[in-house]
């Protein structure tokens, strides 16, 4: 027994070892955490229990055959996260560059399907040096088994990957296809192409960084919802992002204890700039309406014009989608109506209520956007909102002109409870743009065209430039003092807690993607 136990832990020892010392060394050179340091951050002390950990690749050609280490460049198991069971695996660079072979791809599958029997989340700490270029076809193939299971597991559990190395090629499908990207700055990176294919073809001089580092898809592709500055910041916002999420389709997002508190807020009675033309940051309303320092931006870099993420109302975890005056006046265009698009689906999947705050002066004109689809993108918005079931509420704080008042989960596309601010202007367009058209000819044949022009876009405004017209049809369910905004928001979360909403029986809906 004694010597069976000794070759026990001599192959466990060498599990631990991954690719050696000089490639562990290699590694931390280069600013990184080994796989197995990275779940140590990331898991409740003591709770992570391996599986395959002695497994190894199946590879003959090349030599393969002589080279061959337990794990097989990656480590995949359960543990968890703030006293939550989580699923996980953690691609091992140190052993053939954490790349993908038919085995490695088999162990991430065998987690993969536990996460979804078991109902739990699915985290992969990604870092890769891709397909493993010594098995050839089993390896693309080990790679469409995975993106099988992503979308077969979508909807069902929450999925989250963190970028911690290379992602080329093929793989990056695998994290595009779950919920959540987050990458590290400087030693992150994801292309389809790398900066050597890219100049042969395109004759373009690239650096990883640029073309695929964190900051570019954080910025310009909004591929990555999170850049972070390092790996223990990623880990963290794996931690804090899970937290307001449930185990599965199936379950609601635990409450945070909350003891209830005087809830007016006087200050958002003030918040406003007088003139209405004037911007603001909308994550000052934000701030003041959720619990506080309880609010976690997604994507916080791209498409500024609309802020979305996370946040709790009472304890209670809600997805806010709100227009930003401060960035482009907040105006709807391509990349904000996709990126709230999958927002409002994301907490839709998962049974996380939505708070949309509007203040939007409509969709940006121009050829750039419509010839980049902005009819098919604010369409994808606009579906997105119409089926979500979860409760929904709009509070309208300032503008909520044209496509955009209804898109912007308007009553009559299913929001459950509509408010507005005293100071809403609920009409088709501007006072100034209305009144030129409408009394175009009077203008025109005016003494004083200036003149006219103002009385009539004084005379719109009273009409429109108000919340009342929309509350008199029941569009607006309350008008009220903003101050009160959380105390509702509060009871009327609460009021729709069982929601029940009976959709058609169809296969799925058709998205306009
Ligand atoms: C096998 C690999 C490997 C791979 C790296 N290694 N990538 N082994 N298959 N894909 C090994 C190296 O041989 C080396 O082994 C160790 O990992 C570290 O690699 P280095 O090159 O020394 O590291 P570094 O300088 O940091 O460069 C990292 C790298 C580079 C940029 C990722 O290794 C690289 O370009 N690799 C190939 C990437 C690639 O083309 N992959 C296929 C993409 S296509 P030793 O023994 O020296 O430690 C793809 C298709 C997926 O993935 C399709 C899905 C549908």
């Amino acid at each position: 027994m004694k010597t069976k136990i000794e070759l026990l832990k001599d192959k466990i020892a060498q599990a631990n070892a991954a690719g050696g010392p000089a490639r562990v060394e290699s590694q931390h050179k280069k600013g990184k955490l080994t796989a197995r340091e990275r779940l140590h951050f990331l898991m409740d002390e003591g709770t992570f229990e391996e599986i395959g950990m002695l497994v190894t690749h199946r590879s003959t050609d090349f030599g393969m055959e002589k080279e061959k280490y337990y794990g097989d460049g990656v480590v995949s198991g359960y543990g968890q996260i703030n006293g939550r069971l989580t699923y996980v695996f953690s691609q091992d660079f140190t052993v053939f560059g954490g790349s993908l072979s038919e085995t490695h791809a088999e162990k991430i599958c065998k987690i993969m399907d536990m996460a979804m029997k078991n109902g739990a989340p699915l985290i992969g700490l990604n870092d890769s040096g891709g397909a493993r270029i010594q098995e050839g076809v089993v390896s693309l193939g080990g790679y469409a088994d995975i993106f099988y299971k992503n979308v077969q597991a979508s909807g069902v559990i929450p999925q989250l990957s963190a970028i911690m190395g290379p992602c080329a090629g093929g793989a990056v499908y695998s994290p595009a296809i779950t919920d959540f990207i987050l990458m590290v700055e400087n030693t992150s990176y994801m292309f389809v192409t790398g900066p050597n294919v890219v100049k042969t073809v395109t004759h373009e001089n690239v650096t990883s960084e640029e073309l695929g580092g964190a900051s570019t898809h954080a910025e310009k592709s909004g591929v990555t919802h999170f850049a972070c500055a390092n790996e223990i910041e990623a880990i963290n916002h794996l931690k804090k992002l899970l937290s307001y999420m449930p185990q599965n389709c199936e379950e609601i997002p635990s409450n945070l204890h909350y003891t209830a508190a005087e809830e007016i807020r006087p200050e958002l009675n003030d918040l406003l700039p007088e003139n209405a033309n004037q911007p603001y940051d909308v994550r000052t309303i934000i701030a003041a309406i959720t619990d506080e320092a309880s609010f976690l931006e997604v994507h916080q870099a791209y498409a500024e014009n609309i802020v979305v993420g996370f946040a709790r109302l009472a304890g209670r975890s809600i997805g806010v989608v709100a227009n930003q005056p401060a960035y482009l006046a907040g105006v709807l265009d391509n990349h904000a109506s996709t990126k709230a698009a999958r927002f409002v689906r994301f907490c839709d999947c998962f049974n996380i209520p939505l708070l949309v705050l509007e203040d939007v002066p409509g969709f940006l004109p121009g050829t750039d956007q419509e010839w980049n689809g902005i009819i098919t993108n604010g369409a994808k918005l606009l579906y997105a909102f119409s089926e979500a079931t979860v409760p929904r509420i709009t509070v309208i704080t300032r503008k909520a002109y044209g496509g955009a008042y209804d898109v912007m989960n308007s009553k009559h596309i299913g929001a459950d409870m509509n408010y507005a601010w005293p100071t809403a202007e609920i009409a088709v367009m501007g006072a100034k743009g209305a009144a030129e058209i409408i009394f175009k000819r009077e203008i025109s044949t005016a003494e004083d065209p200036e003149q006219k022009w103002l009385e009539k876009e004084k005379l719109y405004a009273d009409i429109f430039a108000n919340p009342y017209r929309a509350a008199e049809r029941g569009f607006v369910d309350e008008v009220i003092e903003p101050a009160q905004t959380r105390k509702k928001l509060i009871k009327a979360f609460q009021m729709l807690e069982n929601k029940v909403v009976n959709t058609p029986r169809k296969k799925h809906g058709n998205i306009p993607l």
